[in-house]
């Protein structure tokens, strides 16, 4: 009797972005084996996409388990959190040592470092998988971004590479980040970008809208112009296709029809939290999780505010002018380069405190095709890092130091004119702030220090030898050295 074909690859959860993921993989030459809690969704996804590829039909987890080549490959695709350990115990008594578990979900990166650490234990692989695109990007390329242990890439890294987009120079956009949780670190980072990423180009938006009173189809031409420039990127890009959808009940702009309160699953969150525990100062991406917060949670308080609260602006009816709106395009870039390199910054304090030795020229490489994020610019981040090269900020590479010192004037143009006119603009201004108390020769956190000094005895280093100094501020002796 013949043997029975095995599946290269089994799938489990086929919600959208799993479905897509193994349709992809089918397209690719691979046998997938096919799973969901309910087997409808098996058969819908069999019946309407059957012919993309082999895919074995199962209706179990037995079955599921039964229908893969050893060492077993399954990839997780349920909802981050309970689901995904609930599938994990349904799997582990099943499986082998050496079989390996994927997880293709958004997961908190601590909860793979522990999954990671139980499934080792029993020699099973726990691989936690960042993956970016969308369910466009699961189904013809996405970024990957994988984690666990570097055996593990040994047998998965073949066929991630296989289905992950490409960059123009015909890189696969997947690679092996670093053990246990790097791999949903980098993504939950790539995801806080993408979260200061739209909100520059929000503040961008509100600029053209009222200061140089562009209507959304104009501004709809002015994104696609700026896709032309340094600025060129996938978000961009889709920018001037949401301005430019007119909506079909009304005939208005579809924009001015949306409802101004951002949703947020949580990914920018965990950013900001992990990056406030490493100590990195990720402002653009904290300020992006912050307006949407104001923007939604705060959506009661915004319009009694809107009533009640005071204007204080700068009366004006000069109208920017094409001169402002290349000023905004400067201070557009500028402010997302300063995103990057926070995050970029984040990236490199986090490889040192967890070991994962991270290679950012790798991770720049992977960004620049199939994510959210994936931008022109990345290819100029990626030269920056090169075969290990580490600036201490990534804004003191020569091509970005003097691109910024050329749009400088712009930059604070614009933050000047959105504060006079009362237009936030917090990515725009802190980045700026970011950039200036990077390059200040003396910072008020002298002040701070000898606040702390006075009131906690926390103490203070000087500028003109070592050591912690505490001073009795009202005392005879002005100062001893603890
Ligand atoms: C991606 C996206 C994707 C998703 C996020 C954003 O890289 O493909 O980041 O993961 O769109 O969940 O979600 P929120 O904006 O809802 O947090």
């Amino acid at each position: 009797m013949a043997e029975e074909k095995k599946a290269q690859i089994g799938v489990t959860g086929l919600a959208v972005m799993g479905a897509n993921l193994a349709r992809n993989l089918a397209r690719h030459g691979h046998t997938v084996a096919l799973h969901n809690r309910s087997v409808e969704k098996t058969d819908a996804l069999l019946a309407e996409h059957g012919d993309d590829g082999e895919f074995i039909r199962t209706e179990t987890m037995q079955e599921l388990v039964d229908s893969l080549e050893k060492p077993r490959r399954i990839l997780v695709m349920v909802k981050a959190g309970a689901p995904v350990d609930a599938v994990i115990d349904q799997l582990v008594p099943l499986l082998d040592e050496d079989d390996i578990i994927i997880d293709g979900g958004n997961s908190h990166y601590p909860d793979t470092i522990r999954r990671e650490a139980a499934l080792a234990e029993k020699n099973i692989h726990f691989v936690g998988v960042g993956v970016s695109g969308g369910e466009e990007g699961a189904l013809n390329g996405p970024s990957i971004m994988p984690g666990g242990s570097a055996k593990s890439y040994e047998s998965l890294g073949p066929l991630l590479e296989d289905i992950s987009a490409k960059a123009d120079d015909g890189t696969p956009c997947c690679a092996w980040i670093g053990t246990d949780g790097a791999g949903h670190f980098v993504k939950m980072v790539h995801n806080g970008i993408e979260y200061a990423d739209m909100q520059v180009i929000g503040e961008a938006y509100e600029l053209l809208r009222d200061v140089a009173g562009q209507e959304p189809g104009d501004q709809a031409n002015t994104f696609a112009e700026w896709n032309r420039t340094e600025l060129s990127s996938y978000l961009i890009e889709i920018t001037a296709e949401v301005l430019k959808q007119v909506d079909a009940r009304t005939g208005k702009p579809l924009v001015d029809v949306i409802v101004d309160a951002a949703g947020m699953k949580g990914t920018g969150t965990w950013t900001v939290m992990a990056a406030l525990d490493l100590g990195s100062p990720v402002t653009a991406i904290a300020e992006s999780v912050f307006a949407r917060a104001l923007s939604s949670t705060e959506r009661e308080t915004r319009l009694e505010a809107q009533k009640t609260l005071a204007a204080g602006v700068r009366e004006s009816d000069t109208v920017g002018d094409a001169a402002f709106v290349e000023d905004v395009r400067r201070a557009l870039y500028c402010s997302k380069l300063v995103a990057y390199a926070q995050g970029m910054e984040m990236l490199a304090t986090a490889s040192g405190e967890h070991n994962w030795d991270l290679k950012l020229d790798t991770i720049a490489s992977l960004w620049r095709a199939g994510c959210i994020i994936r931008a022109e610019l990345l290819q100029d981040i990626m030269a920056a890092y090169k075969d290990g090269a580490e600036p201490r900020n990534l804004l003191f590479a020569p091509v970005f130091r003097d691109v910024i010192e050329e749009y400088l004037p712009s930059w604070r143009r614009v933050v000047v004119e959105a504060t006079e006119r009362g237009i936030p603009a917090p990515v725009f201004s802190s980045s700026l702030a970011y950039y200036d108390g990077l390059r200040r020769p003396r910072l008020n956190a002298a002040l701070t220090q000898g606040l702390r000094d006075y009131f906690g005895a926390h103490t203070y280093g000087r500028i003109d030898t070592d050591g912690a100094f505490h001073t009795l501020w009202s005392g005879d002796r002005s100062e001893i050295d603890s």
